[in-house]
């Protein structure tokens, strides 16, 4: 079980409580403490359990992509813009895959344009760039179940790039970020919570608010 030290025999003899031997919670535990409600929350949101309706429709799809590339546009720009000169910025590249999606399902270069961007993105900085990395990533893994869904419900003229495509890719990348977080973020662990958190609750209230544009393009 994560953060717990393995029992060992106490000096009387006698096996101590649980609590007294667990050990600093791994920064993978903290982060996942710290956004777990949000998670359920945003997960059981009006906009993504519409995804498991079985009334939905690809005119609603291409609808919800749009609304997600008015948030992912902004905050890929928000992090490349606080980004370290000389540190590595993730390109996990998920407006592009929006953009794609969109095209494919019938949306011109202008009706992409003039969707509505959202405004309020948090400002990503380098102590916190794990914890965006966190919310894309795993995202991206909850993404294998809702391709499923999708597609078997929308049928072939849906575009599913950005749910991922049911590609493997997210696992390897989870693997090497998770090694990477415990090595290289204890100095940073407040504000990559901190960044998690707001990008999480930034999220839940794009999907929640209504576009201005009617069926956003
Ligand atoms: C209907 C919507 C969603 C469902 C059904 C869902 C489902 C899941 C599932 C099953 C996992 C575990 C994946 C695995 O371990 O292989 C997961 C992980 C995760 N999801 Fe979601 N998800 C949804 C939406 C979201 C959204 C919108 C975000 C972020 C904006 C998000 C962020 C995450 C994160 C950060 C993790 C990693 C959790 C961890 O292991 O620490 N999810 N999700």
């Amino acid at each position: 079980m994560p953060g717990l030290a393995k029992f060992a025999g106490s000096p009387d003899g006698q096996m101590r409580n649980c609590a007294e031997y667990r050990v600093t919670p791994s920064i993978m535990d903290t982060l996942r403490d710290a956004t777990r409600s949000r998670h359920a929350q945003l997960s059981a949101s009006p906009a993504m359990s519409r995804l498991f309706d079985v009334g939905y429709n690809v005119a609603e799809y291409r609808s919800h992509l749009g609304r997600l590339l008015g948030f992912f546009e902004p905050l890929e720009r928000a992090v490349a813009c606080g980004a370290d000169v000389a540190g590595s910025i993730p390109a996990f590249e998920r407006s592009s895959a929006l953009h794609k999606d969109l095209n494919t399902m019938g949306a011109t270069p202008s009706d992409i344009a003039a969707l509505e961007r959202c405004r309020w993105v948090p400002s990503i900085d380098p102590a916190s760039l794990y914890g965006y990395t966190y919310v894309i990533l795993g995202s991206m893994m909850g993404g294998k179940i809702i391709v499923k869904r999708l597609r078997s419900v929308l049928g072939p003229t849906a575009s599913f790039h950005f749910y991922g495509n049911g590609n493997g890719r997210p696992e390897a990348l989870w693997t090497s970020f998770c090694l990477d977080l415990e090595k290289n973020g204890k100095h940073n662990v407040e504000a990559i919570c901190a960044a998690a958190v707001g990008i999480f609750d930034a999220y839940a209230a794009w999907l929640s608010e209504p576009s201005l544009q009617s069926g956003n393009y």
